[in-house]
């Protein structure tokens, strides 16, 4: 049983990184596997609209000059996914954005590949607009028909410098019970 981590931050030993470390020890501490992939550096496009994974349904995206068929072939061998964001003017990263529009329509495309996977998310934020981006994310994991867990409060972190969201005693506990209930789900899913 693995869960895959995707951190759609710009900084790979940032905020959002430490918020999804917090969530994996967790599910490491029940014996479930894990995978942490950062997108940092990374440019990924958004959809091109070409519908071309409509007409395949291969289980990939038919644009592949960038790295999203490797995000998509980890996610489809995963029973567990985690999407982490910063908050970037009110909403997740660009590189998320793509993420999700290109996972949601080769999901969509391929009879909802991910189809009750568990899913969940989480966001870094120095003050503002981290429910957008939240729900942004569960907004697809919803609609890729995937099951998810709840926290013990909207799985929020709060800091603005690489490390401060550590002092974010709530958020941290937050993401602990993120992880508790993820892994007491997958236990009894799968
Ligand atoms: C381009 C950009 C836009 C941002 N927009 C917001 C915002 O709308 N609201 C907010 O509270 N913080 C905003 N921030 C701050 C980040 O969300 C915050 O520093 C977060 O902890 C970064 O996470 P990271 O260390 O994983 O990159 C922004 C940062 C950047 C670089």
């Amino acid at each position: 049983m693995k869960v895959l981590a995707i951190n759609a931050s710009a900084r790979k030993e940032g905020n959002t990184n430490i918020l999804l470390n917090t969530v994996l020890d967790e599910l490491k501490k029940e014996g479930i596997q894990t995978e942490l992939i950062s997108l940092a550096g990374q440019t990924i496009e958004g959809c091109k609209a070409c519908y071309k994974c409509f007409k395949n349904k291969d289980l990939r995206c038919a644009f592949k000059k960038d790295m999203l068929n490797d995000i998509l072939e980890k996610m489809e061998s995963s029973e567990g996914i985690l999407l982490g964001s910063p908050t970037y003017f009110s909403d997740v990263t660009a590189n998320m954005r793509a993420v999700i529009e290109r996972c949601g329509f080769v999901g969509r495309a391929n009879d909802y590949m991910f189809k009750r996977k568990v899913g969940a998310s989480l966001v870094a934020v120095r003050r503002a607009g981290a429910i957008p981006a939240f729900n942004s994310m569960n907004l697809f994991l919803h609609y890729m028909q995937m099951v998810m867990p709840g926290a013990s409060y909207w799985s929020i972190g709060i800091g603005r410098d690489p490390g401060e969201v550590s002092k974010d005693l709530e958020g941290i506990q937050t993401m602990q019970s993120l992880g508790q209930n993820m892994a007491w789900l997958m236990k009894k899913l799968f």
